[in-house]
C-alpha cells in the first residue's frame, strides 16, 4: 500500500464538516479491535465523539461472538464513542441511527444506494457492505458509554471464496476506489444529524421517514 492510500488522522480531520463526531480521532496501523481500543479510551475519560479507526484489526469483532475479517488498507474499521444521557435500554437503537448515517455517507461519496437489513447490516443487492456492532457499559440502567463499531467494505477488489456470494464492497459496486477519509467524514456528519434527532424523542419517529424508505425488510416477515 502506498503512503498516499493510507488512512491518516490529518485526512479525516481535514474533511470533517460536523461539530463533534470524529474531532478527537486516533488512526492505528493495526490493532486487535477498534471497539476494544475505543472502550479503553472511554474508560480513561475520553469525550463523546472520540473515533478510533484502524487499517487492520487482528481480532475484529462481529455480532454473536463471530469474528470480523478486517484486512489491511481497504476497509473502514472504526468505532465511535458516545456518552448519551438516556436509559440503557434505548441504546440499542443507536445501531439504527448509525446505519442511517453510514447509508447517507456512502451515498454522498460513492453515489451508491444501499438498504438497511434489519437490524444492523447495510446491503446492496442482498450482499453485505457494512456491519455494525454496538457495545455498551452501563450502571443502573444508565450507559457509562456506548461504542458504535462500524465496518464498511470499502476498497476490497475481491473477497475470500467463503463470503464471495454474500459480501460486496463500495469499490466492486462503483467500479472505482473511494476516498475512505471522505466516507468517514460524511458518516460522522450524518451521524451528528441523526443522533440529535434521536435524542429529542428517544425513538425513531423523527427518523422514521428516512428509515421506512430504506429498510428493505419493512412489511416483510423477518
Ligand atoms: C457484524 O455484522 O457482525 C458486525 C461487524 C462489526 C465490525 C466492526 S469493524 C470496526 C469495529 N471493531 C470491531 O471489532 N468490530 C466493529
Amino acid at each position: 500500500m502506498s503512503n498516499m492510500e493510507m488512512l491518516t488522522k490529518e485526512q479525516i480531520l481535514e474533511k470533517l464538516t460536523g461539530n463533534w463526531a470524529g474531532k478527537s480521532v486516533l488512526v492505528l496501523e493495526e490493532t486487535d479491535s477498534t471497539n476494544i481500543q475505543c472502550a479503553n479510551l472511554a474508560a480513561q475519560g475520553w469525550p463523546e465523539g472520540t473515533l478510533v479507526a484502524a487499517e487492520r484489526q487482528w481480532a475484529g469483532k462481529g455480532r454473536r461472538g463471530r469474528s470480523w475479517e478486517s484486512p489491511s488498507g481497504t476497509g473502514i474499521w472504526m468505532s465511535l464513542l458516545l456518552r448519551p444521557d438516556i436509559p440503557a435500554d434505548k441504546a440499542s437503537m443507536l445501531t439504527l441511527v448509525a446505519a442511517l448515517a453510514v447509508q447517507k455517507g456512502i451515498q454522498e461519496e460513492a453515489g451508491l444506494v444501499s438498504s438497511i437489513k434489519w437490524p444492523n447490516d447495510l446491503v446492496m443487492g442482498q450482499k453485505k457492505i457494512c456491519g455494525i456492532l454496538t457495545e455498551m457499559r452501563s450502571r443502573e440502567n444508565q450507559p457509562e458509554y456506548v461504542i458504535v463499531g462500524i465496518g464498511v467494505n470499502a476498497n476490497m477488489t475481491e473477497f475470500p471464496e467463503e463470503i464471495r456470494e454474500t459480501a460486496t464492497s463500495l469499490y466492486l459496486e462503483k467500479g472505482e476506489k473511494v476516498d475512505r477519509a471522505k466516507v468517514i467524514a460524511n458518516i460522522m456528519s450524518a451521524f451528528e444529524e441523526y443522533y440529535k434527532k434521536f435524542l429529542e424523542t428517544l425513538d425513531l419517529s423523527l427518523l422514521k421517514e428516512e428509515y421506512d424508505s430504506r429498510l428493505i425488510n419493512l412489511g416483510r416477515q423477518v
